[in-house]
């Protein structure tokens, strides 16, 4: 056991109680140096956790392999144990609190036996910031160290400034004890679905994470404390934590808007922050591409920080044609999981953009080939790279402050009735446009791809109290700031198709056409039709040229399916029975408008 750098006695005794309860074999309180990042991946190589890659091709790469149980995030594993039921909501899994934390002391008790604990202080926000909060996380799991070393600010620096202060504590095992002399595996969890726990206690700030490895379960800075905690935190100060990414987007003439956009998981919100515009003379900035924390500045406009300093992206679909600058970022310094490996020490996954090896290993670790049948790597496979090697890393991203935000996105893949944008004719509208967000289903939690759900500002998954207040919350806003100071909000689709189900709008890079076409309407120009569901770009509004999309394709994304809506308002109107009285009265109101004004 290192010396515990810190005289903070809550942490002191917590790291105390934990050790007590979880017996490792011994207890390691990370600095965040490269030396220590450097001794674990070698640990974990001479492991066989991790396969170290071609260093001339990826230097300081690793690629490691999860268990086959241990792919994705675990919704229905996951808790919100607020005092009440009612406090977490219908879309939150709830137990009583009492209840819960004894069957938690329960499952921890003995569980890192032959491991080492870790001890990981991290911070959200940058380092220092009076917007940033300190984590402290617990883990029996090296992996997640490295990771959380990529994926926030971590180690010595981050006690020096929590001082004697408040922390949430994050408490993670893989819950998978060794006895003495048994031989560990290269990604050690607890198998059984139903025994693995991702919870959460709102009414003290912390994180009990108990059976898997991976990502969003595991990484507790990510989801479980800038989302599901933080949520609660900011309802109670009078901030947002909302799953959105943020990006900078500079005209030829150099004028920059901040944009915050709001996706459901694996919706392209990774693409769309470090995205490569095809408008000529037009830049975007990434500021980050899945978390932002916001506030009211001085002057009453919303400012957003990304609390996160890496990006935890999918891989498969990262192609120099979809995300060029993410693949750049990952180059160096970062870790795969779950993609397939080459004979000559690269990595590859399904549409990467480049032919596939006429052998690999994959993600399972058996041997593959382009005709066998399976895929190569997971759907969900990831990298974890440095946000600070983006080359398109906004200048001001590490800005304490924050940036100034003009425009609010929501969005998701809907084949159809939604337009490809569509903008709200004031706060409430564009709430209630969040408040119905929907989208198809994908590979980034377990469960099954491809059927609509509804995720209300995308935060289904990652709110930490009872949603209906959620939405209360963001009403609110407009009580607290001056109005014309507030972003203009609005719904983009890109994933419209056709009645031959032909997809009719190109996205990636062309999706600045769209967002050329909000900052002329953020500044007050920009040519839109006002419709029963919004403003809804004029038929030549959208910059089109060089483009491939015809005249009838835009025409048809910018259709009002006057039948399809009516089924939308329907099937919005049954999920906002589920929040019964928590449901703000304006949202019930928004929707009767919404009918009314269809007819
Ligand atoms: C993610 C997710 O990993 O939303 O960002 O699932
Ligand atoms: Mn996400």
């Amino acid at each position: 056991m290192n010396m515990a750098p810190t005289t903070n006695k809550k942490l002191l005794a917590w790291v105390d109680e934990m050790t007590k309860l979880c017996t490792p074999a011994q207890v390691h309180w990370c600095d965040g140096s490269e030396a220590e990042y450097k001794s674990l991946c070698d640990q974990m190589v001479t492991a066989g956790v991790f396969t170290p890659l071609n260093p001339k091709l990826k230097p300081n790469c690793f690629l490691a392999r999860s268990h086959v149980s241990d792919v994705a995030r675990v919704e229905d594993r996951t808790y919100i144990c607020a005092k009440t039921k009612e406090e977490a909501g219908p879309t939150n899994n709830w137990t009583e609190p009492v209840e819960m934390k004894a069957k938690l002391l329960a499952m921890f008790k003995g569980c890192m036996a032959g491991r080492t604990l870790y001890v990981i202080p991290f911070s959200m926000g940058p380092l220092g910031s009076p917007v940033a909060k300190i984590g402290i996380e617990i883990t029996d799991s090296p992996y997640v160290v490295v990771n959380m070393r990529i994926m926030t600010r971590m180690g010595a620096a981050v006690l020096k400034a929590l001082g004697n202060g408040e922390f949430v504590s994050c408490m993670h095992s893989v819950g998978a004890p060794l006895n003495p002399g048994q031989k560990d595996t290269t990604w050690p969890c607890e198998p059984d679905p139903a025994k693995k726990y991702i919870v959460h206690f709102p009414d003290d700030y912390s994180i009990w994470s108990y059976g898997s490895g991976y990502g969003g379960n595991a990484l507790l800075g990510k989801k479980c404390f800038a989302l599901r905690i933080a949520s609660v935190i900011a309802r109670n100060e009078g901030w947002m934590a909302e799953h959105m990414l943020i990006l900078g987007l500079t005209s030829p003439q150099g004028k920059t808007h901040y944009v915050c956009a709001a996706f459901p998981s694996a919706c392209g919100k990774t693409n769309l922050a470090m995205m490569l515009p095809t408008l000529p003379g037009w830049k975007v900035r990434c500021v980050g591409d899945d978390i932002a924390w916001i506030r009211i500045g001085e002057d009453g406009r919303l400012y957003a920080i990304n609390p996160e300093f890496g990006f935890f992206g999918v891989a498969p679909g990262t192609s120099r044609s979809s995300n060029p600058n993410a693949l750049d970022t990952l180059q160096s310094n970062s870790i795969f999981t779950n993609v397939a490996l080459t004979p000559d020490g690269d990595v590859w996954w399904e549409d990467m953009g480049v032919p596939a090896p006429a052998k690999a290993i994959d993600w399972e670790g058996k041997d593959w080939t382009p005709d066998c049948g399976r895929k190569a790597a997971h759907a969900n496979a990831r990298f974890t790279a440095p946000a600070g090697q983006c080359p398109v890393i906004d200048p001001e991203w590490e800005n304490p402050a924050g940036v100034p935000i003009a425009a609010f996105l929501f969005g998701g893949r809907r084949p159809s009735t939604i337009p490809l944008v569509n903008e709200a004719f004031n706060w409430e509208h564009g709430v209630f446009m969040g408040s119905a967000a929907g989208s198809e289903t994908t590979a980034a939690n377990i469960g099954q791809s491809g059927v609509l759900r509804r995720d209300p500002f995308a935060m289904l998954p990652f709110c930490g109290y009872n949603m209906g207040d959620y939405f209360k919350h963001w009403l609110s806003l407009a009580g607290r700031t001056d109005r014309s100071k507030l972003p203009k909000i609005f719904f983009v689709n890109w994933f419209r198709k056709s009645a031959e189900g032909k997809w009719l709008w190109p996205g990636f890079g062309d999706n600045s056409r769209v967002l050329k076409w909000i900052c002329e309407r953020v500044e007050g120009g920009g040519k839109a039709v006002k419709t029963p569901i919004g403003y809804l770009p004029a038929e030549d509004a959208i910059d089109l040229s060089g483009s491939m999309v015809t005249a009838a394709d835009i025409k048809e994304l910018l259709r009002v399916d006057a039948e399809g809506w009516k089924k939308e308002i329907a099937d919005i109107g049954s999920n906002y029975d589920k929040f019964g009285a928590h449901l703000p009265a304006a949202m019930r109101g928004q929707l009767d408008e919404l009918k009314a004004r269809l007819g």
